[in-house]
């Protein structure tokens, strides 16, 4: 069961020959996948990739390593092991067996979710597909790589579930997967942050560490989902997860690194002539990624989403974890809003209500680990700047703060106050020039660009100046 059938077409760990009509299905999905890898995916030409594919879903050694082409990356369908004895662990269904088959009467909230996860994974490819030209190091170029044909796979997960389980509506969602495109006119990719630009390495690590970080936080909802194919093709995708996170955290870790390095040497913060990012900067550029992720979690209060929690569709975080009843029909939860007198406060609401508010908490704590771990980086050189995650009300297009303006430290400000101080809080044009000249490709063995720390490790044990990419 867990280990993948690498000789059939699309590689799979879930019996997909005993359903001729499904493996048909995306056999025929498969080439317009592939077109849109060709148009739409990583630009810069190469040989070669040292990449990571999934072997099998066990604890250990599910990975393995080689150098491959990436059009002929084996994308495929990987499902966490059943578990026979699995119950629903929340809402009205609580206790009951979990569903192998989708209810009728969910069947349209249920394709919604995985519709609206599906169009992230191939949006991040998108968004990313120039950066390989001004890649750092082989090493972040193969990270990047890495992460890319991964969302790929993160979206074959989303349309293997539309195909096997929403019939001839869950075949058209699969093919507009692959006609949005991020930041397109026409036709944008759903959610905000997955139509903005990932200009430069910067905003890449920015992005992988908060935005694939909303990711992690989604999946984990749905991984507690009661429609148990959706609940185990999450839990795989939380794995593969992981190293994004890794090359996010690891990412802005070095380029904090690198400058506290040029802040010593020559004594001062203004490192841009010295060919470094400057602490503000990267300041910046946190800030925006933050807020702009935290939209993802959508309103403080939603009735959809106490639906989806209550029929069992999608659960809290560690929901197992959890000491409540499960059901949470008589508790309640303070959220984010603007006060009466107009100040930024907190209203109490039902708890059903507030579960947008709940796993936004959840994920603010997490990114709050990685801030304190960059800091310990200037603390470790004597420095006494700090980064910080600026106020949940800062710079919010989505929810109870859309309407207002707000500092970093959560003091309210006129709209005035805002255009005029703004620049000082977000990347100006000024400061993504100054990145974006840092952006100069270093394509040769074991060299790493000036504005970046080598990383401590390379990947599976191999060294940094291992030859992770053959350019072509
Ligand atoms: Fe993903
Ligand atoms: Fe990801």
């Amino acid at each position: 069961m867990t280990t993948a059938d690498y000789t059939e077409k699309i590689p799979n760990n879930g019996d997909l020959h005993e359903d001729r009509r499904l493996q048909r299905a995306l056999e025929s999905w498969q080439p317009n996948f592939l077109h849109w890898w060709e148009s739409m995916g990583p630009t810069l030409p190469t040989a070669d990739v040292y990449l990571r594919t999934a072997v099998n879903v066990g604890r250990e050694g599910w990975a393995h390593f080689d150098h491959v082409a990436m059009r002929d990356y084996r994308w495929g369908i990987f499902l966490a092991e059943r578990n026979r004895g699995r119950r629903i662990a929340f809402g009205h269904h609580k206790d009951e067996p979990v569903w192998q088959k989708v209810p009728g009467e969910y069947r349209a909230d249920l394709q919604r979710l995985i519709v609206i996860q599906g169009d992230t994974e191939p949006a991040s490819v998108e968004q990313q597909r120039n950066l390989g030209a001004v890649a750092p190091s082989l090493y972040d170029l193969r990270n990047l790589f890495q992460v890319n044909v991964e969302e790929g796979r993160h979206l074959w997960a989303m349309v293997y579930l539309l195909h096997a389980y929403f019939g001839r509506d869950g075949r058209e969602e699969a093919e507009e997967l692959l006609h949005r495109n991020s930041g397109s006119a026409e036709s944008p990719r759903i959610l905000g942050a997955f139509n903005e630009e990932t200009p430069d390495w910067l905003s890449f690590f920015m992005f992988t560490y908060f935005t694939d970080r909303d990711g992690k936080y989604q999946l984990g909802t749905l991984k507690e989902s009661a429609f148990d194919p959706l609940s185990r093709t999450c839990e795989f995708m939380l794995k593969e997860e992981s190293h994004h996170m890794f090359v996010g955290t690891t990412g802005v870790d070095r380029v904090v690194e690198r400058t506290v390095q040029l802040m010593l040497e020559h004594d001062t913060d203004d490192v841009g002539p010295y060919g470094g990012i400057p602490l503000n900067v990267i300041q910046k550029y946190l800030n925006f990624h933050y807020s702009v992720s935290l939209d993802l979690f959508g309103s403080e209060t939603s009735t959809n989403v106490a639906n989806y929690f209550t029929s069992g569709l999608k659960g809290r975080w560690s929901e197992e974890r959890r000491s409540d009843d499960h059901r949470l029909t008589d508790e309640s939860i303070m959220v984010d809003a603007v006060t009466d007198d107009g100040g930024i406060g907190q209203t109490e609401v039902a708890a059903l209500l507030g579960l947008n508010t709940d796993l936004r908490r959840e994920y603010i704590g997490d990114c709050q680990n990685g801030v304190n771990r960059w800091n310990k980086i200037m603390e470790s050189a004597g420095l006494p700047q700090r980064l910080r995650l600026p106020h949940v009300a800062f710079n919010r297009k989505v929810g109870a703060f859309a309407g207002i303006e707000a500092a970093p430290d959560g003091e309210r400000i006129s709209p005035e106050e805002w255009a005029r101080r703004k620049g000082a809080w977000l990347p100006t044009d000024v400061d993504k020039t100054h990145v974006r000249s840092l952006m100069r490709p270093v394509h040769e063995r074991g060299k790493i660009a000036a504005w970046i720390a080598p990383p401590r490790q390379g990947i599976n044990g191999k060294p940094f100046d291992y030859d992770y990419v053959h350019l072509a």
